[in-house]
């Protein structure tokens, strides 16, 4: 059976871009098809400025959310990164793999460390160091299949050749994962900004849904996305980009019945696409915002998620990286 490993970093609230990105498909068809962990990767949230309690805060409600969702823990493991220490500890091993070089070609890094230098900030070494900790979390499960949104398709390529260049060097001891793109929304832009991704830990908030947005705070902030300046629905990145994340939302939302360019076919206004648009994602949203709210009102049920699953992965990872201790030339405790 496959085996499959993703993750969400708690540095904001989950938008629909992790939604329409990942959980979905997590939720659809990863956990029942294949051995699949999902996990919070709270150390990924370390890499950049932080407020502690908020770092606890999100962690949980992104572990809450997931089985809101629908990720069930009698199919799959969810747990929270931290927990486990063997990503940790492997991802040591890779930043001995690795290559400086390889890590600054990073896109992410090149845009979040620039962002930070343009503010006045320092830029944390574990924001460089990241894709080895990334890599980590992968590698220790043996995964095959990382299913992510586009803006994590290097991480994984790179994640690839670590895995090559070690068991090339030390022997056979890692799967070489691929990454899993959805087939539609595999990167949501921004509503007011067509041309950035959505992404939960934005300042400017109005062109992001967050999966707990109220339904009329959902409405208002599709009704008022930025289109383009003809009124033709088309379905072209390029020229209408505003548009084509409409469209893209609306497929992701129907769950595949129609492409988007079929979509665009079937509306003469911007005004009339919004709308669909707002009704599927407040009709998409309101089963999660439920449960949700049931599932606050049991945080032991989700204390008790995270104990086992963190038991599990633990279980699953220490061989491997066990292992790799050995192969890489480390002395095995006596
Ligand atoms: P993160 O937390 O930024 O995002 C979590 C997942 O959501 C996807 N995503 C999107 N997809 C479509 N449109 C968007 N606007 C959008 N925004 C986010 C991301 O592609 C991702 O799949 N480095 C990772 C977390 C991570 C990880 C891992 C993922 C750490 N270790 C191991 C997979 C496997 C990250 O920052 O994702």
């Amino acid at each position: 059976m496959a085996r499959i490993f993703s993750g969400i970093k708690p540095t904001g609230h989950l938008t629909l871009g992790n939604y329409l990105g990942a959980i979905q498909r997590w939720v659809e068809v990863d956990q029942h098809r294949a051995e699949a962990l999902f996990c919070v990767v709270d150390l990924h949230a370390l890499t950049v400025e932080h407020d502690p309690a908020r770092v606890r805060r999100l962690s949980r409600q992104a572990a809450t959310l997931f089985l809101a969702a629908g990720l069930r823990p009698d199919l799959c493991t969810l747990f929270v990164q931290s927990h486990v220490d063997e990503h940790t500890r492997l991802a040591y091993l890779l930043e001995c793999t690795a290559t400086d070089g390889e890590m600054r070609r990073m896109i992410q890094y090149k845009e979040k460390s620039a962002r930070e230098r343009a503010t006045g900030g320092s830029v944390r070494l574990s924001l460089l160091t990241y894709p080895a900790l990334m890599a980590a979390d992968i590698l220790a499960y043996g995964a095959d299949e990382v299913p992510v949104g586009d803006d994590q398709a290097q991480h994984v390529e790179l994640t690839r050749d670590l895995a090559v260049r070690f068991n090339q060097r030390y022997g056979a001891t890692f799967t070489v994962p691929r990454a899993v793109l959805p087939p539609v929304a595999a990167r949501v832009m921004d509503l007011q900004d067509p041309a950035s991704k959505m992404g939960k830990s934005h300042a400017e908030t109005s062109g992001i849904v967050y999966l707990l947005d109220e339904a009329d705070v959902v409405r208002k902030k599709i009704m008022r996305a930025v289109t383009d300046s003809g009124s033709e629905v088309r379905y072209d990145r390029e020229a209408q980009p505003g548009v084509a994340n409409l469209l893209e939302i609306l497929a992701a939302c129907r769950g595949g019945e129609g492409k988007p360019e079929e979509l665009a076919a079937g509306y003469s206004s911007y005004g009339a696409l919004k709308r669909d648009v707002a009704d599927a994602v407040v009709e998409l949203l309101r089963p999660l915002r439920e449960r949700h709210a049931e599932l606050c009102a049991d945080p032991e049920y989700v204390d008790e998620v995270l104990r086992a699953g963190a038991e599990r992965a633990r279980a699953l990872a220490r061989p491997r990286v066990d292992t790799a201790y050995r192969a890489i030339g480390l002395l095995p405790p006596v």
